[in-house]
């Protein structure tokens, strides 16, 4: 219930207005999010990468409905690609991308049009590409722009919710040689008509999902944080080799747990920056609404 009110007001001008012109939010903000600009996030690109873990970097923002807008996000990932280029950060670095900043919802074809040339600079610069996934009603568009894009960048990743009913159909046409799949199990409020409810039923979901990406011939991205679920990854991992999977998780969210599996398999973080977290930080606050307590503790003790 909780949950679904601060998904909720994750999609409300008004509460995004109020929630970011409280000054004292950045603290707690600040726990998810790498810094405002691109300077900050190398400065956490490097301490992560000086621990053994790599990195997927996501460019805040999503739901663009201006042209020019969409235009700036492109912008920014090329800059982005330029600066891990010049500071040694390219090889193996991934860089997270959703569709839905880049224009998904606007006509024709501009997002597809930013994200083959986001692919490509990219490509340039030995970093990968991964497809966010969003709420429900952008998947077709989404697997339909990954299909485009893998013609040309047979590279690019892409999320795949376990919390869809579709998701397990979808993941069957994903799981050929080299297709790069992040498994998460959903971060959006969605209808019990498409999604499962519930605990229990997601994280079963998860697990027949997380079956078949580890028994097909692609490159499974476990992003999870959930406990039980790593343990399963490990078990039906241990068929494969080390080099042909990795562990995924969010930026400040059980960092010593990254770092010991850093110790013998691949770790990616994902780390968010730029001025638009509010998107973001309110679906970190649903996932674990001690969250909010923690949120609102930061007024009360100043
Ligand atoms: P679960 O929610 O059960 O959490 C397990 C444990 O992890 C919790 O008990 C707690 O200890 C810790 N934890 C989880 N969330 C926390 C939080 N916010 N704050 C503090 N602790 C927390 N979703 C989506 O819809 N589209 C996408 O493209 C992506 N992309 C993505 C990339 C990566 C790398 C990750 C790890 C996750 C995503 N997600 C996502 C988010 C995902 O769908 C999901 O909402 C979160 O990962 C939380 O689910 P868990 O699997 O961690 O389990």
């Amino acid at each position: 219930m909780l949950s679904a009110l601060l998904l909720a007001a994750g999609r409300s001008g008004r509460m995004r207005d109020l929630v970011t012109s409280i000054p004292l939010t950045r603290g707690v903000v600040d726990r998810f999010v790498a810094g405002d600009d691109l300077d900050a996030a190398l400065g956490t690109v490097r301490r992560l990468s000086e621990g053994g873990l790599r990195v997927t970097l996501d460019h805040l923002g999503e739901d663009t409905r201006e042209p020019a807008q969409a235009l700036v996000t492109r912008d920014a990932y090329l800059r982005m690609f330029a600066a891990f280029a010049e500071h040694g950060f390219a090889g193996g670095a991934d860089a997270s991308v959703k569709l839905s900043a880049l224009g998904q919802a606007l006509p024709g074809e501009l997002a597809l049009d930013h994200a083959r040339e986001i692919c490509a600079a990219a490509g340039r610069v030995g970093m990968t590409v991964t497809l966010d996934m969003e709420d429900h009603t952008t998947v077709d568009s989404t697997l339909e722009t990954l299909g485009k894009l893998r013609s040309d960048f047979p590279w690019v990743g892409v999320a795949v919710q376990a919390m869809l009913r579709r998701s397990e159909g979808d993941l069957r046409e994903l799981v050929d040689e080299g297709s790069r799949v992040r498994l998460v199990k959903g971060a959006y409020a969605e209808p019990s008509s498409v999604a499962f409810q519930g605990r229990g039923e997601v994280d079963r979901a998860y697990v027949r999902a997380l079956r078949l990406l580890m028994r097909g011939d692609g490159y499974p991205m476990v992003g999870s944080h959930d406990p039980r679920i790593i343990d399963i990854a490990l078990a039906l991992a241990a068929e494969r080799s080390p080099a042909s999977y990795e562990f995924q998780m969010l930026y400040g969210i059980r960092a010593a747990e990254q770092r010991r599996l850093a110790q013998g398999h691949q770790m990616r973080v994902y780390v968010p920056y730029g001025a638009d977290w509010y998107g973001y930080f309110m679906r970190r606050l649903a996932e674990r609404p001690a969250n909010l307590v923690f949120f609102l503790r930061s007024f009360v003790s100043r």
